[in-house]
């Protein structure tokens, strides 16, 4: 099956869908937890087929590495998912971990490692993140706590007409608007039954101004995607109910790659004192992983009575200068 169909958006229209009902949820998770197997709960087989930023007209060094998207592929076995949503689906993530904005009407934050530690060990055990990296064509970590396993999740309307649903494949309704991520690199992994969905895509803006569509992942199935670079938007899926999405962002883990993040679609869905503490962390760690770099760089060039490499400093300087105000700029005091 190809990849892409290239194809132009309709005309937007909003499609009736509403949170789902509180009363299902319990009041905490069963007090067993369960421990990730990589063995057991990772269903991933062989490389997808991924798009490069050179497939689609744009250049190769725009983000961090020449992979635009990917293909959907399994990464979590159908127990994996079961799992992680006995964790989400309890009254006390509900309750201190639901936000709810004009962009989108519900979504879980925030609840890893807490409430759902079997969903972080997940995203954070090696073998995920060497498949992850495999696929992105770049060594990545995920961001910081607060966007592991986020979830998008919405339910159709009753009163949707099923004709209408049905009739819906020709239509492309955009869920979100065009935007760019705030992180380098997001993975997009199904978590319901998607297999009588309509939609769903991914649509991309090539080098042209075209739109490329990518398909929505099946329940359990993960799609890559350098967000921060590449124009994007989604689009509805209608036909199958309920639709929960999870959407784990990742930065490069080398602290001296470029990484653009900003907190802009972050800080309006998110605690401000955990959402500073984390970016704050994050952005000195990487400082201070990178002085260490260049003091040792600048130390062995000095033992081997190399001449000093002043313009590599006064670069480097300039580069942290950047990444502080960068930092600072980022958090917002209201
Ligand atoms: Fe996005």
């Amino acid at each position: 099956m190809a990849l892409v169909e290239v194809q132009t958006v309709a005309t937007p229209a909003v499609p009736r869908i509403k949170p789902i009902i509180r009363d299902v949820l319990v009041e905490s998770r069963p007090n067993i937890p369960i421990k990730f197997n990589a063995i057991s709960h990772l269903a991933y087989v062989n490389r997808p087929t991924v798009l490069t930023m050179k497939d689609l007209g744009l250049p190769e060094d725009l983000g961090i590495s020449p992979v635009a998207v990917s293909q959907p592929f399994p990464l979590f076995t159908e127990e994996a998912i079961r799992i992680m949503r006995t964790e989400v689906f309890t009254k006390e993530v509900w309750d201190n971990c639901l936000q709810s904005t004009a962009f989108a009407k519900c979504q879980i934050r925030g609840h890893c490692p807490k409430y759902a530690p079997f969903m972080y060990n997940a995203w954070t055990d090696p073998k995920t993140l060497s498949i992850i990296s495999d696929i992105a064509g770049i060594d990545l970590i995920p961001m910081i706590d607060i966007d592991i396993g986020n979830l998008n999740i919405s339910v159709e309307d009753e009163g949707h007409d099923k004709d209408r649903v049905v009739n819906q494949s020709d239509d492309d309704v955009p869920i979100t608007n065009w935007h760019y991520d705030s992180y380098p690199f997001v993975c997009v992994v199904m978590m319901s039954d998607a297999s009588k969905m309509v939609g769903g895509e991914t649509a991309l803006r090539n080098g042209s101004g075209e739109i490329i569509k990518v398909r929505g992942p099946q329940m359990g199935s993960a799609v890559i995607l350098q967000g921060r670079c590449i124009s994007h938007q989604a689009l509805a899926a209608l036909g199958g109910g309920e639709r929960i999405t999870m959407i784990t962002s990742f930065r490069p883990r080398d602290p001296m790659v470029r990484d653009t993040s900003v907190l802009t679609s972050i800080r309006p869905i998110s605690n401000p004192s955990d959402l500073y503490f984390q970016w704050a962390q994050y952005r000195l760690e990487v400082l201070r992983a990178r002085l260490a770099v260049m003091l040792q760089e600048l130390e062995e060039q000095h033992r081997a009575q190399r001449p000093t490499d002043v313009s590599r400093i006064k670069q480097f300087l300039q580069l942290q200068e950047e990444w502080i105000a960068a930092t600072n700029k980022e958090i917002v005091v209201v």
